[in-house]
Parts: structure tokens; sequence; C-alpha cells
């Protein structure tokens, strides 16, 4: 994806892409139809999204994984709409190019589709996001129809939906089975004629993301699924390795972050113990 530099060649403060062309939900729709990848990563905060923001990145997500990475919580079932709102108000302020989709949490929109237009709304006026994502598949359609006749647009996400992790009662790779598989196929259908416009397929075979990526005009994004999909979803903190305890497959880690946080805290502790820090050069007259 190119960025534009203006005539001024103008930097936004804090930022280094000058005058960026943003990326909108059209765009992700037409690097599906250029064979161009998509890159996703989650954010929760202004100053991981504006570092994200700065090195390219396309698409940036405020997942409910907050609950997890951000909140220490088990699952994402505890995080509530007024969480989401306050992480994605913080995102958006530092973020000049990315399109940015907000999670809507649990039972923010299974209740009724009135309600789920509410709250979606919620996240666009009072937090600024250019999208949202529900998890689920036919069980949602009319809800979705709702949001995007509103003009909202909405992102879809299938497979492992970890909002239903104690329906579940695993993490494990879903749709293994022909019958869950079929029925993904017809899901994967059906959120397209709702109107999404983009769809996350997680923890799924690649065979099956593959498969349902040839079958939608929309791009899917995949964290688990495979190169097939027409972009790639990671958590940050996970592929910056911040989180040793997490390592499935699909895992990448481009950074040590943990060490190198680590390493950086042991030596401020001794630097102040040893009354190194400050020194002269460090304090004011
Ligand atoms: O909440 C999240 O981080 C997500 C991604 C894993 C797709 O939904």
């Amino acid at each position: 994806m190119s960025t534009q530099t203006s005539n001024s060649g103008e930097t936004t403060p804090g930022h280094s892409i000058p005058n960026p062309v943003k990326v909108t939900t059209q765009t992700v729709v037409e690097m599906k139809q250029k064979g161009e990848k998509i890159s996703m990563l989650t954010a929760y905060d202004f100053t991981m999204a504006r570092i994200i923001d700065a090195a390219g990145i396309d698409v940036l997500l405020v997942g409910d994984s907050a609950s997890n990475v951000m909140a220490g919580n088990e699952t994402t079932v505890p995080i509530t709409l007024d969480h989401m709102i306050y992480h994605t108000q913080c995102v958006v302020r530092g973020v000049d190019r990315a399109l940015v989709i907000a999670d809507m949490p649990f039972m923010s929109y299974q209740v009724t589709p009135k309600e789920a237009l509410t709250n979606a709304g919620r996240l666009m006026k009072e937090a600024g996001a250019h999208a949202v994502k529900l998890e689920g598949g036919r069980s949602i359609t009319d809800t979705v129809k709702k949001i995007v006749d509103a003009g909202i647009p909405v992102m879809g996400h299938l497979g492992l939906t970890p909002q239903s992790i104690y329906q579940f009662g695993t993490y494990k790779v879903r749709a293994k089975e022909q019958a869950e598989a079929d029925q993904l196929l017809e899901d994967a259908q059906k959120l397209q004629e709702a109107g999404v416009f983009a769809l996350v397929l997680e923890k799924i075979p690649s065979t099956l993301a593959a498969q349902v990526t040839k079958q939608l005009h929309i791009p899917t994004i995949g964290i688990g699924a495979g190169q097939e999909c027409d972009g790639q979803v990671l958590v940050v903190h996970d592929m910056l390795g911040m989180n040793k305890n997490f390592s499935p497959r699909f895992l990448r880690r481009y950074a040590d972050v943990e060490s190198v946080m680590t390493q950086a805290v042991q030596q401020y502790v001794e630097d102040v113990k040893n009354k190194d820090f400050p020194n002269e050069n460090e304090q004011y007259a």
C-alpha cells in the first residue's frame, strides 16, 4: 500500500507518515481484488497504535482480547462496552492511516438487533471507530443487516470465536469435522449477503480457509487459518513476544520485547540502587 506526501511535505505531530492516504473498508476490498495481502494487528492504547500505524499497518483491531492482554482476564467474556469505547478512543488518537475496527464485546449485540445498533453507534460516535466486528454466523445476520443499513461497516468473525469459549470448552482448532466445515462455509456466505465487508477466520484448517476465501468476494483475514487468506491478523503483544506463555503453532514472534523490557527494568533498578541514576547531566541546576 502506497502513501502520499503532500506538497508541503507536512507530517502530523508524533507521526512519521506524511499526510497518509487513509485505509478504508473499500480499500481492503480492493486489495483482495488486486491480490494485495492485508496486514492487521490489534492495538488497545495510544502509544502502541501510533507506533504500529506509523510502521505501515493496514488495519488496527481494537480487539476484545484487551480483556486478556490489558486487563488480565482469562477470557474475553468480562470486557464491557465502556471498556471497549475507552480503548478505541485511545487507539483512534494514535492513528493517521490505518482502518480502525472495534470489537463489539460479549452481550453488546446478542440480545436484539436494535440494542446492537445502539451499541455499534456508541463505538462509532463516542470512540471514533471506523467499523465494528461481531462474532458469529447465521444467528447474527439480522443484526449485521441492521447495523450495515445504518451506515456502519461490519467485519464478521467465524471459526474459533472466543466469546463462545464456554460453549466450545476448548481453544482447539474448529471445523475439522465436515459438518462444522459445511456450516462455516454457509455462515460465511450468509454474512457476506448480510453485508459484512470482511471476515476474520480464526483457527480453522487452512484448506477450509482457502475454500472460504475463494468463495467470497469480500476479504478474509486469518489468524491460525493459513496462507490463502486475503490478510493476516495477530494480537500485537503475542507477535512482539510480550507473552512467553502463549505459543500456539500459528504464532510467529517478531521480537522478544519481554526480554528487552526485563533487561531495561533490571538495569534501571540497579542504577537507582547504585546511585548511578540520575547523573549530573540528568538533573537541573
Ligand atoms: O480480539 C481479538 O484480538 C480478535 C483477533 C484475535 C481476531 O478478535
